[in-house]
């Protein structure tokens, strides 16, 4: 049967700019409430406490709770997964002279490595419930060896384990900092990486879930959806925002230094609209429930690092407690996560790739639903322009 259509008037009554406040579809995988954020019914801080970030990405990408069995083949299949292929080494050794002149970057480079190995993929074309599983383990295991490698071609260092993408023994976040510095984490680091990929895993309809899901609506396949929220992640306004979270407070401590006050540096940036990196957000008026988890981590990174790192967190307290009285805007996860990730020595054009090593799992759990119960995403626009008019006058 054909579903109900909805009349040009029914839809100019409820049209929302940027589609605030709209129920774009129906979703199982992440529920988002003033009160909570809630995968798959679990709730954030309970995750981030109790969980490590391969069982939230097997209860995000398969649905339940994994058992002990479960989650012991899981977790194989991803170490299994880890490597990739020799021609996307090759692409992130040809790129690395860009990527050192800046004209690329590794978001960018991020998302051409995704385009390759679907390429190369046996089941991209498969868009069928266990095609798409296995194709979501493959790219989540792949990650963090592309950002890994791409690292160590900036720095001119040797490939980490290449044949293998790091070590089966360590963790995925662990092998993350492993691949990216060729050094095995600390616990402390270990944990607190895996504590900010379970909290940047899922979000509902967010910005770059959306568009993996407009183009799976359109029975495109999963590495093309990914691309795409890949090149949607990468806006400061959206993931980009961890990055610019942080080149904002690096502008800030260059303004001390040069005589002048947090509050004189928001004042002039009020003046002059410009944005606060890492604060607002389009659902959380009242707090990002994930803000305080992952600050309260990095923060304890740095108090054991000692003052040269503990002030970026001082200068964020300014920040935030002026942002709070003047605008009654509240940090989100971004603003701690660039604090956290610079104090752990992370270079900052890697911080939203590491946001995508960890959505990924978000990303596919929502194209594997899209594609289980598809219609496709075309919704109506407001026509502002010129009045019907002929070409000859
Ligand atoms: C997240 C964000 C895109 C949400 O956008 P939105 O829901 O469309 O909200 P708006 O941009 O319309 O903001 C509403 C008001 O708050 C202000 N505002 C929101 N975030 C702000 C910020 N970070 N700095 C300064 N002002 C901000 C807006 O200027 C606007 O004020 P106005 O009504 O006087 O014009 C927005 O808050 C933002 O740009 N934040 C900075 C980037 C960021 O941290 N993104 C990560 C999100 S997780």
């Amino acid at each position: 049967m054909a579903a109900p259509t909805i009349s040009k008037e029914q839809a100019e009554a409820i049209y929302s700019k940027g589609l605030e406040g709209i129920i774009a579809g129906e979703t199982s995988i992440c529920s988002i409430e003033q009160g909570g954020l809630y995968y798959r019914g679990y709730e954030i801080h309970d995750l981030s406490k109790n969980a490590t970030f391969e069982e939230v990405a097997f209860v995000l990408l398969e649905g339940h709770k994994p058992s002990a069995a479960e989650l012991s083949r899981f977790k194989g299949e991803l170490v299994a997964e880890r490597a990739i292929p020799a021609s996307v080494i090759q692409f992130l050794r040809e790129v690395g002279p860009a990527l050192k002149r800046g004209t690329a970057v590794p978001m960018d480079v991020c998302r051409t490595a995704v385009g390759l190995l679907g390429h190369l993929d046996p089941d991209c074309q498969d868009n069928s419930g266990p095609a798409n599983l296995r194709k979501a383990k493959r790219l989540l295991a792949k990650c963090p060896s592309i950002i890994g490698h791409m690292q160590s071609v900036i720095d001119g260092r040797e490939l980490v384990e290449p044949e293998r993408g790091g070590d089966p023994t360590l963790s995925h976040a662990a092998n993350l900092l492993y691949l990216m510095t060729g050094k095995k984490p600390s616990p402390e680091f270990a944990r607190c990486m895996d504590v900010s990929l379970i909290l940047y895993a899922e979000h509902d309809f967010n910005a770059s879930t959306f568009t993996c899901r407009v183009i799976a609506g359109t029975l495109s396949d999963m590495h093309g959806a990914v691309c795409g929220g890949i090149a949607a992640l990468k806006g400061p306004l959206h993931g980009g925002a961890n990055e610019a979270a942080m080149e904002m407070l690096k502008r800030i401590d260059a303004h001390i230094k040069k005589g002048g006050t947090v509050e004189s540096y928001m004042q002039n940036a009020f003046e002059t609209k410009e944005k606060l990196m890492g604060f607002g957000h389009r659902v959380y008026k009242n707090g990002d429930h994930r803000a305080p988890i992952l600050g309260a981590l990095g923060r304890e990174i740095a108090r054991k690092q000692g003052p040269d790192s503990l002030k970026w967190f001082e200068i964020g307290d300014k920040v935030q407690k002026i942002m709070l009285e003047q605008k009654k805007i509240h940090p989100n996860v971004d603003f701690p996560c660039g604090m956290t990730y610079f104090v752990m020595g992370i270079p900052v054009p890697q911080y939203t790739p590491i946001f995508v090593a960890s959505r990924l799992s978000g990303w596919c759990a929502h194209i594997i639903e899209q594609h289980a119960n598809n219609r496709i995403i075309r919704p109506l626009s407001k026509y502002t322009g010129e009045p019907v008019r002929s070409w000859n006058g």
